[in-house]
């Protein structure tokens, strides 16, 4: 088979993972995906290092298995704790990482706090602190470890009383002025925007890497002279580790919100 018509893998401790894969879509249309979610161990937030390492290092093997071209860690959480293991062990395909927007939020260039929403081994592991280090001394940045979010997420709650409550009691001490933009550093959380929206003003941006990725993705495919060539629209498959068919539905639906 032609290296460019191979498809490409991803990979998230769950859904999550689908919402940096239909940007990706919408982006590169005539690729073929493969998105491999890890539902049956999410989630990862709240694992060791060790366990997230192995768990990846296992879904690459997977996705390789499958021919794959290239491999995305749609996971903020598996890149802050394996990306350089995985880079590291595998040398001969492009792997592309996601994290917190720090960059694009300081971009946005408004008064207040930048909130970054996200899983506690995100914000806790090296690979954040360095970015914080990065832009801490000229903007207000506010970590906020969101433990139980990948939960509902995950058990298909991404509206409603349960979900409004838990972000409530999260933004309980930031009035709205104080809030110059939100970053959504877990992949799971852009399912949960518009929620979000409808609990602060309107007008505060709620950013995440997604698109940012998925770019970078089309960067190193055509770098490597990889990207596809048909015309037509690829296929898209959706595996996950919890042989349950209601998460392939989840999977589905979400994929469908824009
Ligand atoms: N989607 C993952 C992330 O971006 C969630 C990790 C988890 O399972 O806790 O961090």
């Amino acid at each position: 088979m032609d290296n460019k018509n191979r498809p490409i893998g991803f990979f998230d401790s769950g859904v999550g993972g689908l919402s940096v894969m239909r940007e990706a879509i919408r982006l590169m249309p005539n690729e073929d995906y493969i998105y491999f979610g890890d539902s049956k161990n999410a989630p990862y937030g709240i694992k060791t290092v060790d366990e997230v390492r192995t768990l990846t290092v296992e879904a690459f093997e997977y996705l390789l298995k499958k021919n794959v071209k290239a491999i995305v860690v749609a996971c903020n959480t598996a890149t802050s704790a394996a990306i350089d293991l995985v880079r590291d062990k595998y040398k001969d395909i492009p792997i592309i990482g996601i994290e917190p927007a720090l960059k694009l939020a300081v971009k946005y260039n408004r008064k207040g706090n930048i909130i970054i929403m996200a899983t506690p081994m995100t914000l806790r592991e090296k690979k954040f602190k360095a970015l914080m280090k990065r832009y801490a001394k000229d903007h207000d940045i506010v970590s906020l470890p969101c433990a139980k979010l990948v939960e509902l997420i995950e058990n298909g709650i991404i509206t409603g009383k349960e979900l409004e409550d838990y972000l409530k009691e999260k933004f309980k001490p930031y009035d709205n002025k104080d809030i110059g933009v939100v970053v959504l550093g877990c992949t799971h959380y852009p399912f949960i925007k518009e929620t979000l929206h409808k609990l602060i003003n309107e007008d505060i941006p709620i950013i995440d890497g997604g698109f940012g990725t998925s770019q970078e993705l089309k960067r190193r495919l055509k770098e490597k002279n990889l990207l596809n060539t048909k015309e037509k629209k690829g296929n898209i498959t959706i595996i996950n580790s919890n042989g349950n068919e209601d998460i392939i539905e989840l999977s589905k639906r979400l994929i469908e919100i824009s």
